[in-house]
């Protein structure tokens, strides 16, 4: 039982006319108040620094080494994440490093519609069910990527009439989430739904078959599915204070406006070390978002190096000062829980012809992994 549940239990004890008078010593110094204000700093102890609870979820087992990525960040009370691919676990290396620096999973792409329902029908579950079972034997969360996503629409999908592409959209909804519930953190629920100009909704062919409200009966299913899953929209763009950043801000007040069960939003933070938004505009951001209660996860980041003059050195030292700066930022901010990169080997990344992540190639730590380190750490 953890630390909460215990603090919990006994501030019933306490609190409870019929057993208080017996079983608190009226002599003892350790007066009623003083256990219940020393419970409820253990309690908030074991919550997130501005008192949230801590994620939810089997609780991580302490790391071999209280040198890794994932013992910093778990002193802050953050999860640290990366993008895998379930085929990758095997190998030695990536297994080693994966199982390790990281304390957060999310599958790269085996848990989208397309990977998981290639036809009508034929539920495989099988590599992300691997990743599930990888990230559970390693006391690691795992965020579920991504329920409903343009970018990942099965074809057989795009030529159904409405009323069949609403009943495949909802069992699609239910299915998944009915299949992984318990076991996710989050789920990205609705992925890149704003268009990029901020000018409003991307027309979509769940915007053309279910209307606008499509957004909010996906967050609707989503919460019936699984009550324990943090339920999180997710795009990139709106990192900083930008108007992308505005429509998603009104996008997610107005669902909590209409009672939508919404618990976060992602920032995805795929930037250059060059060109990104500044600390301040991602901080403004992310309190605006706080201020509507939701959790923030940077949930894909990645520091793309390979257009910056100057020699290696030079773009591997941007690339740190950029993932040092923009961790420290959620750091900084108490809900700011998550932070994954979308992927953590440059010989793994979707960003062909770039090195945007903290190991190289041959698996060996660059600058920007001490640059999160030295971040975690508050330095
Ligand atoms: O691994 C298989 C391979 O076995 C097969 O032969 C090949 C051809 O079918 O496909 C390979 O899988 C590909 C996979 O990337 C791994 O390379 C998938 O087809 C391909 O669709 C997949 O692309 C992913 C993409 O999303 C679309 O799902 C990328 O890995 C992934 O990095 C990218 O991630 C997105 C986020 O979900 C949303 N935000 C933007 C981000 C970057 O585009």
């Amino acid at each position: 039982m953890g630390f909460v549940h215990q603090a919990i239990s006994a501030l019933r004890i306490i609190l409870n006319p019929s057993i208080r008078k017996s079983s608190i010593n009226p002599q003892s110094s350790f007066n009623e108040s003083t256990i219940v204000a020393a419970l409820l700093s253990i309690t908030l102890a074991a919550c997130g620094s501005d008192g949230s609870p801590g994620p939810s979820g089997p609780s991580p087992q302490p790391p071999a080494s209280s040198d890794t990525l994932r013992a910093a960040a778990s002193a802050q009370g953050r999860l640290l994440g990366t993008a895998v691919q379930s085929s990758f676990l095997s190998n030695g290396q990536y297994d080693a490093v994966a199982g390790r620096e990281f304390s957060y999973l999310t599958a790269e792409y085996e848990m989208k519609w397309n990977s998981l329902e290639p036809s009508p029908g034929a539920d495989t579950f099988g590599a992300g069910d691997a990743i599930v079972a990888y990230a559970m034997s390693r006391g690691q969360r795992v965020k579920g990527h991504t329920l409903v996503w343009h970018g990942s629409t099965p074809s057989w999908l795009n030529s159904l009439p409405q009323a069949e592409f609403r009943n495949a959209f909802e069992r699609h909804i239910r299915t998944v989430m009915g299949h992984y519930q318990g076991r996710i953190h989050a789920w990205d629920v609705v992925n890149e739904a704003i268009a990029d100009d901020g000018s409003g909704l991307r027309d979509t062919v769940y915007r053309q078959k279910l209307g606008d409200t499509y957004i909010a009966d996906a967050f609707r299913l989503a919460r019936a599915a699984d009550p324990q899953a943090r339920l999180f929209y997710n795009d990139y763009g709106g990192e900083g204070m930008s108007a992308k950043a505005g429509r998603i801000y009104d996008l997610v007040s107005d669902l909590i406006s209409k009672g939508v069960p919404i618990d976060g939003v992602g920032l995805q933070m795929h930037v250059s070390a060059n060109n990104r938004p500044s600390d301040d505009s991602i901080a403004a951001n992310m309190r605006r978002l706080a201020g509507l209660g939701l959790t923030i996860h940077i949930s894909e980041m990645d520091v793309r190096i390979a257009g910056l003059p100057g020699t290696e050195q030079m773009r591997l030292d941007a690339q740190k000062a950029a993932f040092h700066d923009i961790v420290r930022v959620c750091v900084l901010e108490p809900r700011c829980e998550a932070i994954t990169f979308w992927g953590f080997t440059d010989a793994h990344t979707w960003l062909t012809g770039d090195t945007p992540l903290l190991f190289n190639q041959q698996y060996a730590a660059k600058p920007a992994y001490t640059g999160v380190l030295d971040a975690l750490r508050g330095k």
